[in-house]
């Protein structure tokens, strides 16, 4: 199998004349309601340009409902989450747009079973932006390569290993150039020695730049990858902490029972 290789999986988050370090994603008062279930409440929330976000937190939090708010998959009640100075708008051209700006890798791989690995990577840039299929071809192998399944492209989804699938996943939500990257439990379906390659991936996208969320908890990677980890539960954010901090010394209650219980798994 070919490794996920060292080189630079990205140019820098937010192309040229983007200064690390500002606002990227900002969402403040954010609130969201499943009938009467509050699932996300008052959550202010300001990834900045280049920063590498972990959330964590117990199953039902609100975690996935976060990244699918912030990628509009999922309405707000009230609040604001703006990208990039913009505010998300509620349809139509300009949502379809920013919301290209927001890449996302979910739990499960979510290619298309009947595309070659090739074309669920230039789909996107061909159908929605209008990239010309053989520059679309020239990117998706440049960016399967960087993920180390260059070899796999004129596969189907089901003859690759679920972390190869995974890492095709990531190359997909690449090829769209987003300016931030959404991954929600990426490696919590995987088998244990698949998933080491995958957080290699994203490890090295966090280095090369690109301002991530993330919701796993894999510690290794929130140690090694993480600016900061934002801890959840019952919809709040609780915690925000340095990944060290907070896995050695948690502030709140709530986060020292959730680590408690990980740590005796
Ligand atoms: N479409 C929906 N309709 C109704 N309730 C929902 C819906 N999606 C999520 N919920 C509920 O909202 C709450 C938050 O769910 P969410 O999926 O965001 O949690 P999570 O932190 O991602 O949990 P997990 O760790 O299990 O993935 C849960 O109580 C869940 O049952
Ligand atoms: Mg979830």
């Amino acid at each position: 199998m070919t490794e996920p290789n060292e080189t630079s999986l990205t140019t820098p988050a937010g192309g040229p004349g983007a200064a690390r370090g500002e606002p990227l994603v900002v969402l403040t008062d954010v609130n969201k309601h499943f009938g009467e279930l509050h699932v996300l409440k008052d959550i202010n929330l300001t990834v900045t340009r280049g920063e590498v976000v972990v959330v964590i937190g117990p199953s039902g939090s609100g975690k996935s409902t976060l990244c699918r708010a912030i990628n509009r998959l999922e309405p707000i009640d009230r609040g604001t989450i703006e990208i990039d100075g913009q505010k998300l708008p509620e349809e139509g051209k300009q949502l379809a747009q920013l919301r290209a700006d927001v890449g996302m890798v979910f739990q499960s791989f979510n290619l298309f079973a009947h595309k070659s690995i090739l074309d669920n990577v230039t789909l996107g840039p061909i159908k929605a932006k209008g990239v010309k299929p053989s520059e679309a071809k020239d990117r998706a192998m440049a960016l399967l390569e960087r993920v180390g399944v260059a070899n796999q492209a004129g596969k189907y989804p089901a003859q690759l290993s679920g972390g190869q699938q995974q890492r095709v996943a990531i190359a997909r939500a690449l090829a769209m150039q987003p300016k931030v990257m959404l991954f929600d439990e990426p490696t919590s379906a995987l088998d244990p020695e698949m998933i080491t390659e995958v957080l290699d991936v994203m490890t090295a996208l966090a280095r090369d730049g690109m301002t991530m969320v993330v919701v796993t908890h894999e510690m290794g990677f929130a140690r090694k990858a993480a600016d900061r980890v934002i801890f959840m539960d019952a919809g709040q954010i609780v915690e925000e902490n340095s990944p060290e901090e907070f896995f050695t010394n948690p502030r709140s209650m709530r986060a020292q029972d959730f680590l408690s219980k990980l740590l005796s798994h």
